[in-house]
């Protein structure tokens, strides 16, 4: 089964998969814990989280971000226009038009935002922000959120939530170390509210707020979960919406009492030792392992100058150790609800990695089903983010992981739409705290209808904002400029997404996948031809015929806004 992507993209090519240690370790994780009824109190929804998004700008560091607001617009003394204003008492989560018709905006969960020439957010993608389904009870995305939550507990962890997606680029890329290149920020792959406001592409944005919510408060570690949003392609597994959950840990170096009455500050012996001591306290797990055994490569996933190289590698076996716990917690979980099947040796693998916030940084993946299915990225944090945030103190590691992944492999959902639908028949199969297999209710007929067209040259090319990235690497936070443009003679004036994007518009949740199923270039004008064909099918209902063909028309309609011309 061809499945969700994590929402954990690599930014350099991976290295070899170095030696294979397997290594066996004995279970003692009670699977069953996680059942039992999280306290209120102990999974508090982002009540004193200094969330940087429009609502919270001010509680948010001002040296971090010139644009403290998401909504201010980078500059506080321009005085609010009347159309602003006016966006505050308007419909929420729609596009509003000026009355001049020149200018257009949306009042994104009760924040007003004008739009400028780099906003690409569309009616279909705002529909879609607020309706949190991580947090409804019952959903197969807030189970697997309280599966995971349930390994990385309060009050060692802090559990946020993220209930607004509206976030700055700079939390978004720049305080994360995005080289300014970097494919993830094109709007091509990005949903920008204008161009110094994103719909987060993940939920990293909101790592330094979540750092300097660590400054103030006792818990040593965090989750967020939260809906972040990608200009992607269609088909089963990938929609512009999907949840991750993130996760971190820290040791601090704290002062002590000495016996003449003054404090001294703990040395970095002392955390080593400390974070040892956590680490052999850590569970056993039965997991099969195939890692190089610690031997990452120093070159391409080095130890970070500042980081003491033991100290360093302490926080890796305690970063890996406790993800392995999360593996064999959730796929036991898994493997319990499916009696009667085979229960295989779990086994994953430690593969090397590169994301611009961590170093060394590593993936996950697990064999599961006969495949290895890429899982999580993580690594040890880049010291500088930690002392931005104001933990010059600590050492620590950080995860990311695809909610929806897990989610469709746990309840074997086939659909990534699914996870939207409002039908009952979805939703009274799931309960809370238990995994169950979705049981598929009617198979619906699929409805194809191709689109030809020819690719013409642009000078200006289709996205003024990095488009054309030197890295011309897939990336952390989305942006995969492998697959940026199938029209490489002319890559700046096409984009594939944007396809997707115009289908996904019109069509929203009734269309299952859009393939490019052929292409050609004329020899004797040397463009190029491109056919996609779209696969029009609900997962609740039959469509009809002219449903379909009314759906088309209105694509083939918005089609010729691209730099394209349809055959
Ligand atoms: N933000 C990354 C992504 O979306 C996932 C991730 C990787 C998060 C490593 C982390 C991390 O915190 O340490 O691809």
């Amino acid at each position: 089964m061809h499945l969700a992507r994590t929402g954990v993209f690599l930014w350099a090519v991976r290295s070899a998969r170095l030696l294979a240690l397997p290594v066996q370790r004995i279970s003692l994780i009670d699977s069953k814990r996680w059942l039992s009824h999280t306290p209120r109190c102990l999974s508090s929804p982002f009540a004193a989280f200094p969330e940087q998004s429009a609502q919270q700008g001010s509680k948010v560091d001002p040296k971090k971000t010139e644009k403290t607001s998401a909504s201010d617009h980078g500059n506080g003394s321009i005085p609010e226009s009347q159309f602003q204003r006016s966006l505050a008492s308007a419909p929420q989560n729609k596009i509003i038009h000026d009355t001049t018709g020149s200018g257009s905006g949306a009042n994104i969960l009760g924040q007003p935002f004008v739009f400028d020439d780099v906003s690409n957010v569309t009616d279909s993608i705002l529909g879609l922000v607020g309706r949190n389904l991580y947090d409804t009870p019952n959903h197969p995305l807030h189970i697997t959120r309280k599966l995971i939550e349930s390994v990385f507990q309060y009050p060692l962890y802090k559990n946020h939530i993220a209930s607004n997606p509206v976030v700055t680029t700079k939390d978004n890329f720049d305080v994360l170390g995005f080289p300014k290149d970097h494919p993830g920020r094109s709007r091509t792959d990005t949903y920008y509210v204008d161009s110094q406001t994103v719909l987060r592409t993940h939920t990293s944005a909101h790592q330094h707020a979540a750092f300097q919510y660590m400054s103030q408060n006792p818990e040593k570690g965090y989750t967020i979960c939260a809906d972040v949003y990608r200009r992607d392609s269609i088909d089963r597994s990938h929609f512009p919406v999907f949840h991750q959950m993130e996760g971190a840990r820290m040791w601090q170096q704290y002062r002590m009492k000495t016996t003449k009455g003054g404090t001294r500050l703990m040395g970095q012996e002392e955390r080593k030792a400390q974070i040892k001591e956590d680490l052999d306290n850590l569970p056993e797990h039965s997991l099969e392992i195939i890692d190089e055994g610690g031997h990452h490569n120093y070159k391409t996933n080095p130890v970070q100058i500042s980081h003491d190289e033991k100290e360093s590698e302490l926080v890796v076996q305690h970063l890996k150790r406790s993800l392995e716990l999360l593996v064999q917690r959730v796929f036991t979980a898994a493997q319990e609800a499916m009696p009667g099947t085979k229960q295989e040796q779990l086994k994953v693998r430690w593969v090397e990695a590169y994301f611009p916030f961590t170093s060394p940084s590593f993936e996950l993946e697990v064999f599961w089903q006969g495949e290895w299915l890429e899982l999580l990225g993580c690594g040890v944090t880049k010291q500088e983010i930690l002392n931005n945030a104001g933990l010059n103190d600590r050492i620590g590691w950080a995860w990311g992981i695809g909610v929806e992944r897990l989610a469709m492999l746990l309840f074997e959902i086939p659909d990534i739409r699914l996870f939207w639908s409002q039908d009952e028949r979805f939703l009274s199969q799931f309960k809370e705290g238990q995994i169950t297999r979705f049981k598929p209710f009617s198979k619906y007929p699929p409805c194809y209808k191709d689109v030809s067209f020819w690719v013409r040259p642009s000078p200006d090319g289709a996205s003024p904002i990095g488009a054309e990235s030197s890295s011309g690497v897939a990336a952390a936070a989305g942006g995969d400029s492998t697959k940026a443009s199938p029209a490489e003679t002319q890559p700046a004036a096409f984009h594939e997404n944007d396809i997707m994007e115009v289908v996904r518009n019109v069509a929203g949740t009734l269309v299952e996948d859009v393939k490019l199923v052929d292409e050609f270039v004329s020899p004797k004008t040397s463009k190029k031809s491109l056919c996609y064909r779209i696969n029009y099918r609900s997962n609740e209902r039959t469509l009809t015929n002219e449903e379909v063909n009314s759906l088309h028309d209105q694509v083939l309609q918005q089609l010729t806004k691209l730099p394209i011309e349809i055959r």
